[in-house]
């Protein structure tokens, strides 16, 4: 796929409204919708304390629906005492206990099928043992897991007892798992030895091992699921092995019933500045919409099979993976490889052999395996399939066709879902037996959510097509409660502009004719690589944490498969390499970044350079770059260059 695919989103005059095959089981019509939102239209928060009455088992019932005397720290449901677990688990257990809970497949092939009966029991066994090792109301937890049934266990068993999990990725480096235990300051790490990953072992214990050599102060225990059973240390008095820890516990655990606000968890994201944010979420409000929009997105109906493909290192994989379709009762699938191994197949003979119905991934997983053919798809039975989904980044229409023809059979509606980490559930999405969707287009806000593209000055812009910025205008049940240890940041980073009062996402976009919505990209300095958020600041900081490197400068450079690629300009201590490129060092840096941040973070390609293009007043001209990137053609103005002769360098011409 070219750039021009890429642009022609701004063309797409598609449409698709839901097929007739879709419509004969959809449980929310056109009609009913309208309903939804003339009722949230009408009363905002009395919208929302009816969702909240009728969709969550309340221990003690809240009485105010939202606090807003201290906004933008707003409370939601601030009386009301729960827990999310017994929401998930405990209320399954009348109708649902011999349901499958969780299908779950490892990268070899293993298949194991959990009943809610089952899973149940297991978080009650690891929640007491939690408690045993001292875990209690309020601690952090911190979980480094390969994809695998015990992730989301241990997920579950800390919400049961009130304590605040922080899953870290799997592929993040032990600097960047150090970082995350260092602002938590979380007194236990529950890992695995290691997990599988396209038939190679993932060193999970080794890499927390490292971290917390390096400080990690607050860890009193680690705890160690055996996944892969190859040779790691455990140190003794520290380390302990999950199957132990369960050993003799009882597989009942009363929930802690804890405060509508009670963080649930912590999940760190990139910004444009400084280290990544501790996202803090809400039990109640973010349970609310985590299940809202199960039902009005996902139609989730108790014969699906659910299979959200996101790790639960990131935000889909909680509110997708171990919340949202738990606490609905669904079966889900939980995925350990990759999709390209043992071939290009693997989703599709997944998806026929465990009969999945709902289908939910990002552009760049399709992106690729579009490029492998479709004889892989075609090989399978896709016929069980009724709805796909997208999150993460724009989905180009090419592949959002493909999607449609070759995976759904052109029966299956697709939505493509905008939302963040910090909104913690789908904001802007279609709901799929309602809206006639368009290929690239989000479509619309969802009930209750009150999203606008407003100037600079905090107006509204209702002309057709003309971009700003994508704001919330009213507080939502999911939104973020804060970044962890830091409300200033909090302010400053969600809420600067517009007198506080609206919520800024951070990307760019405009309504068409229909008001739908288009995102067009981030207006800070963050790159979205596969459908993953990483701050050009992270990047560079972490470049020039190299003895070798005096300055760096990430830009982002379009790519095909995964949206956006890491290019970085390198101004080195010592000489310049000739040709502005050096194979051995550049592989040099790349691994670098990957210890500092993680794999994902490794700059695709590195120019080296005697300066960076700054303008007099010494801001680095960022929009340059790019064009040099891309390989584009400068035609802006480069007189205000400081030093104009970098610029062959830049390109790497000398
Ligand atoms: C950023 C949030 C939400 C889970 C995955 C990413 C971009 C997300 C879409 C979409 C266009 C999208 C935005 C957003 N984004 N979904 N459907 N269409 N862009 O979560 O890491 O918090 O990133 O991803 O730029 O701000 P995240």
């Amino acid at each position: 796929m070219s750039e021009n695919n890429i642009q022609s989103t701004l063309h797409e005059d598609r449409q698709f409204p839901p097929s007739p095959a879709f419509l004969k089981t959809a449980s929310l019509s056109a009609d009913k919708l309208a309903d939804l939102y003339a009722a949230a239209e009408k009363d905002n928060i009395g919208f929302w304390a009816n969702q909240a009455r009728s969709e969550i088992d309340w221990q003690t019932p809240f009485t105010q629906t939202l606090d807003d005397s201290n906004a933008p720290f707003y409370r939601w449901f601030p009386d009301g005492k729960l827990n999310v677990s017994y929401n998930c688990l405990d209320r399954q257990l009348e109708k649902h206990a011999d349901k499958t809970a969780i299908i779950f497949e490892g990268d070899a092939g293993d298949v194991a099928h959990i009943t809610y009966r089952e899973l149940h029991s297991r978080v009650c066994a690891f929640a007491n043992a939690l408690t045993a090792q001292g875990i209690a109301q309020g601690d952090r937890v911190i979980i480094y897991m390969p994809m695998i049934a015990e992730a989301v266990v241990a997920m579950q068993a800390c919400a049961r007892i009130g304590a605040i999990h922080s899953v870290v990725f799997g592929g993040f480096s032990a600097s960047s798992l150090k970082d995350r235990i260092e602002d938590t300051r979380a007194k236990m790490v529950i890992t695995a030895d290691g997990g599988h990953r396209g038939g190679r072992v993932v060193e999970l214990k080794a890499t927390t091992d490292s971290a917390l050599e390096s400080g990690c102060k607050s860890i009193e225990s680690v705890i160690v699921f055996k996944r892969t059973g190859h040779n790691i240390s455990m140190q003794a008095g520290r380390d302990i092995w999950w199957q132990d820890a369960v050993e003799g516990q009882s597989h009942v655990c009363e929930p802690v019933w804890v405060d509508a606000t009670h963080p649930l968890f912590l999940l760190y994201t990139s910004g444009s500045t400084g280290k990544p944010k501790g996202i803090q979420h809400s039990s109640g409000g973010y349970l609310l919409n985590a299940i809202t929009t199960m039902r009005w997105v996902f139609d989730i109906q108790d014969t699906d099979v659910f299979w959200c493909t996101a790790d639960v290192g990131w935000i889909t994989g909680h509110s997708y993976v171990a919340y949202g379709p738990l606490a609905t009762g669904a079966t889900i699938v939980i995925f350990e490889g990759v999709p390209t191994y043992p071939d290009a197949g693997r989703f599709w003979e997944m998806c026929e052999r465990h009969s999945v119905t709902i289908f939910y991934t990002a552009p760049t997983a399709i992106r690729a395996l579009i490029k492998q053919g479709d004889d892989f798809p075609n090989k399978h039975d896709l016929s069980k399939l009724r709805l796909l989904g997208t999150v993460g980044e724009p989905i180009n229409p090419e592949a959002w066709i493909w999607y449609h023809k070759v995976i759904g059979g052109e029966r299956c509606p697709i939505v493509d879902t905008w939302w963040q980490t910090e909104t913690g559930a789908h904001m802007i999405a279609p709901v799929p037996g309602a809206t006639t969707t368009k290929p690239g287009s989000c479509t619309r806000a969802l009930p209750g959510i009150d999203a606008a593209i407003v100037n600079q000055e905090g107006e509204e812009i209702t002309t057709a097509n003309e971009g700003g910025y994508l704001v919330i205008r009213q507080p939502w049940p999911s939104m973020l409660q804060t970044v962890w240890g830091d409300d200033q940041r909090y302010q400053d980073s969600y809420w600067p502009y517009f007198d506080g009062k609206y919520y800024l996402a951070g990307d760019s976009a405009r309504r068409d004719e229909d008001g739908f919505f288009w995102i067009m990209g981030r207006i800070d300095d963050v790159l979205n690589v596969s459908g993953h958020r990483l701050g050009t600041m992270e990047i560079e900081s972490a470049l020039v944490a190299n003895p070798l490197v005096a300055e760096a400068a990430i830009v982002g450079k379009p790519h095909d498969i995964k949206g956006e690629s890491v290019f970085a300009y390198v101004v080195l201590k010592g000489e310049r390499p000739t040709g502005g490129i050096d194979d051995e060092l550049t592989q040099t840096l790349r691994a670098w970044v990957g210890e500092q941040i993680g794999a994902i973070a490794k700059p695709d390609e590195i120019r080296y350079a005697d300066n960076l293009p700054k303008t007099r007043s010494g801001k680095i001209m960022r929009r340059l770059l790019r064009t040099i990137a891309k390989g584009e053609e400068i035609t802006s103005d480069t007189s205000t260059l400081e030093n104009e002769s970098i610029l062959p360098q830049l390109q790497g011409r000398t």
